[in-house]
Parts: structure tokens; C-alpha cells; sequence
């Protein structure tokens, strides 16, 4: 849901960007096609791109890449011009946008010559091998979408020199190795990398990160701990998704300083300890889901007396105990846990010998103890 409302926002965001660039590109209906962009050396260049893209595309169920022939590519499908940043006589092509188009095939490197490219999107398509080096030309690239398509090989690091680019979405890809920290550490808006084979620890870096939505989900083999910095990222984020991301520390009471945070999923990860009372700062939070993990303790009340809050999610932990303002909170879920007097809890023993073991030992940077032994 979290994702979604992002999502959506920024696609808003965009058909605000790309609707100039939209109407730059229409031609009068029933005129004749424009007139072949000759003596322009970007669109020459656009061409030789858009050929290469479309020789290396093996399957088009939708025909979408039928009209790719000739040299006006601002009438190709998908593809988007305007007039160049740099040069007010001269059109380029600014956007391409191939969403949802079932689209097989491999990325060539000659799309490295759409130099002026600043939208990319080919989101929900068959892609698959490498994002092609060449996409670090692309200084002027301010979105990249390749979500839900089957590419692989490491984190395209590609990204990391472009200088412009706030919008960064690979998630549902089978990319793999490590997250380079220096992606943290880029001014970027938006990072989605969840739901592929990354392998790494979140470094502390992370917490450099200027963005305000960042999706890290369902990356079993990723692990690391929460780091105190968390707060430094208070004055810019806003949601904060880490769900089955191997985390296996403690939360960290500096979380208390997000107060731009509406959404924050820490579920299904190894997180011990207790629920920080700080967290009832965290005034615009809506979303809190801390599912699946090994907590502990009471629910602090401030918590459940944010003036947002609309749905709260710890289920399947250890909790033995909850303040009566918790069942105010619009929608929350208390399941398997300790609660005397809630339904659907534990069973007895399992609490007991939870009780039994070690308390998590919460250390000042966050870090846990290593997990108890059965
Ligand atoms: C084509 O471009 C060249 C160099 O960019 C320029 O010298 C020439 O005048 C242009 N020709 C036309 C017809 O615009
Ligand atoms: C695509 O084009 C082929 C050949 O022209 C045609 O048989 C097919 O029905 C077209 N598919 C769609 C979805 O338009
Ligand atoms: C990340 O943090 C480490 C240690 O704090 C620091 O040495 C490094 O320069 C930072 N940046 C990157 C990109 O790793
Ligand atoms: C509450 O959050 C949980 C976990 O994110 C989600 O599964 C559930 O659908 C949400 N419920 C409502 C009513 O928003």
C-alpha cells in the first residue's frame, strides 16, 4: 500500500514533467508525418539508439516498436522530444517510455547515445543481461525505472555517476553482489532495489541517504543492523520500507527524530528488544508494521496516542503487553503474542520459554548481542 501511494505520487510528478514534452511531440492529427529530422546530430544519433534498442528487442507481442522505422524518431512509440536543455533550435529526445510492454529482448550499449535522455522507463517488460554501461553518458537522466523486468549482473553502478538522476527503480530484477554505499551517500529521491538477489550488509552509510522513500524489501540475503544514525535522515524521509531485509538489531531510539516518517515497515526481519517509546515522536507516522520479528516487552502508549497513526501491525512476536489506547488505533494487529486477555496469542509455553532466554543486549549503536541459542 505504502509503495503505491509513493508510487503513484511520482508518477503524478512525472505526467506533470513529461506532459510539455508530451505535447512537444503530437503532431496535428492527420498531417503529414514531420518532416525526417535531418542535419540534427542528436537525433541522428537517437536514431542509430532506437534502431539498435529495437534490433535487440527478440519479442513485441504489442507491436509497440512497429512505427520504429525511418528517421523522425519523435514519432516512434514510447518516445518522447523536446528542445534541447542546451541549445533552444535544436529537438531531442527527452523520454522513453516503454512501461508494460512485454517487451524481450537486451539493452544495447548504444543507448548511451540518447544523450539527452532525462526519463527512462521500462518498467514491466521481459528484459534481461546487464544494464548497458553506456546509461553513464546519460548525465542529464532524472528517472530510471527497470522495475519488473529479469535483468541481472551486479548493481549498476552506472548510476552513481550520473549527476542529475532522482529516481532510481530496479526492484523485481534478479541483480545481485552488494549495494554500493555510495548510493546512500548520492543525492537521490527515490530508491527502490527491493525484491532482488543483493547480498550485503546495510552499511552505516545508509543513514546518509537524502531520499524520502526507500524500499529495501525482500532481500533475504542482505542483513546488518539499524544503524543510531537512523535520525540523521529526519529532516528528508519519508517512508521507510525493510521489510524481510535480514535486519537483526535492535531499533535504535534516535528512529524517534523521523518525524517526516508516514510509513515504516520493519516486519519479518530478526529484530530484537523493545519497541523504543521514542517512536511516539514520530508525529506523522500512519503506517507501522513491526510483524515477525522477536520484540519484546510492552507496546509504549505513546505509541498508540500518535495523532496519526491508522494502522498498527506487531503481530507474530513476543509482546507481553499492550496499553487499552492500543485498541483506539483505527486498525492494529496483535496477534501471536504474549497479551494476557487478547485472543488468538501464543501458546503458554512458547512465552515461557521465551522468558527464559537472555534479554537482548541493546547496544549503544544498535547492535544486538548474537541471538540467543535455542
Ligand atoms: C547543417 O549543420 C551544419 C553543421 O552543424 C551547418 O554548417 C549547416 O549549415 C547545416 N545545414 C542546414 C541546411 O541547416
Ligand atoms: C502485431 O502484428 C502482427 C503482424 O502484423 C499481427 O498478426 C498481430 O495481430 C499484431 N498484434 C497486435 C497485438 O496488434
Ligand atoms: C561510508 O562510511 C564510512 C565509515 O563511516 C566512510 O569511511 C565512507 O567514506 C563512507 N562512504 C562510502 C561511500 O562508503
Ligand atoms: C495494515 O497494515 C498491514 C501490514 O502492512 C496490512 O497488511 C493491512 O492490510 C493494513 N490494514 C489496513 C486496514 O490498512
Amino acid at each position: 500500500m505504502a509503495m503505491m501511494g509513493s508510487t503513484a505520487a511520482v508518477l503524478l510528478a512525472l505526467v506533470v514533467v513529461a506532459s510539455p514534452l508530451l505535447l512537444a511531440a503530437s503532431q496535428p492529427v492527420g498531417a503529414p508525418p514531420a518532416a525526417p529530422a535531418t542535419n540534427n546530430s542528436r537525433l541522428e544519433k537517437a536514431y542509430v539508439a532506437l534502431q539498435a534498442l529495437k534490433k535487440a528487442i527478440t519479442d513485441d507481442p504489442k507491436n509497440l516498436t512497429k512505427n520504429w522505422c525511418g528517421p523522425d524518431v519523435c514519432s516512434y512509440y514510447g518516445v518522447y522530444c523536446a528542445t534541447a536543455p542546451d541549445d533552444p533550435c535544436a529537438r531531442t529526445v527527452a523520454s522513453v517510455d516503454l512501461n508494460h510492454g512485454d517487451l524481450a529482448g537486451t539493452l544495447p550499449e548504444e543507448l548511451g547515445l540518447l544523450s539527452d535522455l532525462a526519463v527512462f522507463h521500462l518498467n514491466s517488460n521481459r528484459f534481461c543481461g546487464a544494464l548497458p554501461d553506456a546509461l553513464r553518458s546519460l548525465h542529464l537522466l532524472h528517472e530510471i525505472d527497470v522495475s519488473n523486468n529479469q535483468l541481472t549482473g551486479n548493481f549498476p553502478s552506472q548510476f552513481l555517476c550520473l549527476p542529475n538522476v532522482q529516481y532510481v527503480d530496479i526492484r523485481f530484477n534478479n541483480f545481485c553482489g552488494e549495494v554500493p554505499a555510495a548510493i546512500f551517500e548520492k543525492k537521490i529521491d527515490a530508491l527502490f532495489i527491493n525484491n532482488n538477489n543483493f547480498e550485503f550488509t546495510l552499511p552505516a552509510n545508509f543513514s546518509s541517504s537524502t531520499a524520502s522513500v526507500i524500499v529495501l524489501a525482500n532481500l533475504p540475503r542482505v542483513g546488518g543492523c539499524l544503524p543510531s544514525s537512523i535520525g540523521d535522515m529526519a529532516g528528508t524521509l519519508n517512508e521507510l520500507i525493510l521489510l524481510n531485509s535480514g535486519i537483526s538489531s535492535c531499533i535504535p531510539p534516535e528512529i524517534g527524530k523521523l518525524d517526516k516518517l508516514t510509513v515504516l515497515d520493519l516486519s519479518s526481519n530478526g529484530i530484537v528488544g523493545k519497541l523504543p517509546d521514542t517512536i511516539g515522536n514520530m508525529h506523522a507516522l500512519e503506517q507501522l508494521n513491526v510483524a515477525n520479528n522477536m520484540l519484546a516487552g510492552e507496546i509504549p502508549e505513546s505509541i498508540c496516542a500518535l495523532p496519526n497513526l491508522k494502522n498498527f501491525t506487531y503481530s507474530h512476536n513476543f509482546f507481553c503487553g499492550e496499553p487499552h489506547r492500543c485498541l483506539e488505533v483505527p486498525h492494529i494487529d496483535d496477534r501471536q503474542n504474549c497479551i494476557a486477555g487478547r485472543p488468538d496469542q501464543r501458546p503458554g509455553e512458547q512465552c515461557i520459554e521465551f522468558l527464559h532466554r537472555p534479554p537482548a543486549q541493546c547496544a549503544a549503536h544498535g547492535q544486538s548481542s548474537p541471538p540467543p541459542m535455542y
